[in-house]
């Protein structure tokens, strides 16, 4: 009896070293919680260890959510939003609180793993006119000396996560790849700052991108699965874009002296919905072939071994900016409630993702164009307009999940999204003769008829101005049209 305890005690240590031994180099994932209704935090961990992710990476250093990672095992990188940036460049002491509150407090007991601070997110990003250039180099220093005085700076390594267009090529071979021309002493100097701190260089890769800007990109070259007319770069075979741009990394790395810099992919991924190349079986075939393609630590052309990634995204996040696109919205291997999206195989045994438990929704009803009112209603126009600017209408237009809705369902989608995002609030279901609550679901094919999920502020919600404020304002919308007329 004594000897089968201790062999099966044994065969768990085993089991538990080889655990540690596979997931080394797992794949992790982005938690972003920009939603109107964030799973609770406690959920978000049992989420990521029943799917085997070992590596979060976050946009923020919010409390609640650290706190739930504590004593996870899960390996942590922390962000820094961008709008700091300008405080921690000009702010020794800013930067020292930061680490102290963000970091050192987490730490220090020891229960939060966190490996990495990410100064900034994509602050080279053109679309940000240069805003975040001056401060995100001394941002970084600032964190680091910050990390070097709290005793940290030996576990936990500062980055950057930057988009792939700080560099280029010019030509489709990767070796022709360098930093962009116009930021290069800049890229430089961060590069050789990371490199002596032994930091890692973190990029975002997004085929999907490539796809959206440029309609003749070939769509085969985006994935995984063979691409008729391969790039030839002087032997080195190229037949998916993601080795191309982290090899011209490689390249651009190499060529400045940094040809062993370790390299961290920030995102990868693949949309769901809002755009005509956003949706399940692309988002599948990507995210699937990826974690074949890295697995076996075949990597890349210029480095094989095993690639470092984190997916984007963990769950969707339906109060993100769109400004990106409608897709922006949908980025989740997971539905805003947890549910898997399809099946993928993240590397562990099982075949599928596991959903999140224990998941509180409200209850089953839903806001809809009463069948007594007329698509054509003048009030339809600001009423819908008024709902999806408060709520998430991304679902809707050329090429969604919710593309085939005839116009009375489209307006009765838009209703919905704004009654689900007011936590069903009965004020919030009061569109000018236009609208009614149903316990029918509405739901038509794959578009579906949300129903939010329950959180602290749901169950909150007492004393409300919204109907007046709804009046108000569809009032100003209306007002135009009134003094046409
Ligand atoms: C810690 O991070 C949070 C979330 O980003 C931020 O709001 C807060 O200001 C930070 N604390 C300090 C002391 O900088
Ligand atoms: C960048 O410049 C464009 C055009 O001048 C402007 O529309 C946009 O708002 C600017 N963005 C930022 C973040 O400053
Ligand atoms: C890169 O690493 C290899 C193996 O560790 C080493 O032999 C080589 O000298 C390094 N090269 C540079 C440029 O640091
Ligand atoms: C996953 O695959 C199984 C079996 O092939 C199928 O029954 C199930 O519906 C799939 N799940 C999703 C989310 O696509
Ligand atoms: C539904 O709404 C979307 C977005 O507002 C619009 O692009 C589409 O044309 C509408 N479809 C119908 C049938 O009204
Ligand atoms: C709603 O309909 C009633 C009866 O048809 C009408 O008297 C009232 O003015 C309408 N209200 C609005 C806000 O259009």
């Amino acid at each position: 009896m004594g000897l089968l305890v201790l062999n099966f005690g044994m065969a768990i240590k085993i089991l538990l070293l080889f655990m540690v031994v596979n997931t080394v180099h797992g794949i992790g994932a982005n938690w972003g919680t920009q939603a109107s209704h964030p799973l609770p935090p406690p959920s978000v961990v049992k989420l990521l260890k029943d799917n085997g992710v070992q590596k979060v990476k976050l946009f923020d250093a919010e409390s609640n959510v650290l706190n739930a990672l504590r004593g996870s095992g899960i390996e942590v990188m922390v962000g820094i939003p961008n709008d700091m940036l300008y405080t921690l460049a000009n702010s020794v002491d800013s930067a020292e609180k930061w680490v102290q509150r963000n970091v050192s407090i987490h730490v220090s007991s020891n229960s939060v793993d966190i490996r990495y601070v990410a100064v900034g997110n994509e602050p080279f990003l053109s679309t940000y006119n240069g805003t975040f250039l001056a401060t995100t180099f001394p941002a970084l220093k600032n964190i680091q000396a910050a990390l070097i005085k709290a005793g940290l700076s030996n576990r936990v390594k500062v980055t950057v996560p930057l988009n792939a267009d700080v560099y280029q090529s010019s030509t489709e071979q990767p070796s022709t790849g360098n930093f962009r021309p116009d930021i290069n002493d800049l890229m430089v100097e961060i590069t050789n700052f990371l490199s002596l701190n032994g930091a890692p260089f973190t990029v975002n890769i997004y085929p999907f991108i490539s796809l959206y800007n440029d309609a003749n990109f070939p769509l085969d070259y985006a994935f995984f699965d063979g691409y008729s007319s391969p790039i030839n770069d002087n032997g080195r075979i190229y037949t998916n874009v993601f080795d191309a741009n982290y090899d011209t990394l490689v390249w651009a790395l190499q060529k400045n002296g940094f040809g062993n810099l370790s390299i961290i992919v920030g995102e990868i991924g693949w949309p769901t919905d809002g755009n005509l190349n956003a949706n399940i079986r692309l988002a599948q075939r990507f995210n699937q072939g990826f974690m074949s393609h890295i697995s076996g630590n075949r990597g890349t052309p210029m480095r094989p071994g095993p690639v470092d990634a984190y997916l984007f995204s963990l769950i969707d996040e339906d109060a993100k900016s769109i400004q990106p696109g409608n897709f922006e919205r949908h980025w989740g291997i997971f539905y805003y409630d947890g549910t898997p999206k399809y099946n993928l195989s993240l590397g562990g045994n099982s075949g599928g993702l596991i959903a999140a438990s224990n998941i509180k929704y409200l209850p089953r009803r839903w806001c809809v164009l009463s069948p007594s009112a007329s698509p054509q209603d003048p009030q339809v126009v600001p009423s819908v307009s008024y709902a999806c600017s408060r709520a998430d209408c991304t679902n809707l237009g050329y090429g969604t999940s919710c593309a085939n809705l005839d116009a009375g369902q489209n307006i009765s989608y838009a209703f919905n999204s704004y009654y689900q995002e007011k936590n069903q609030l009965d004020s919030a279901c009061k569109f000018p003769n236009l609208s009614v609550i149903t316990t029918n679901d509405p739901s038509v094919g794959e578009c579906r008829f949300k129903i939010m999920i329950q959180t602290t502020n749901s169950m909150n919600e007492g004393f409300s101005l919204e109907p007046v404020n709804m009046l108000l304002q569809m009032l100003m919308l209306l007002l135009p049209l009134l003094l046409i007329k």
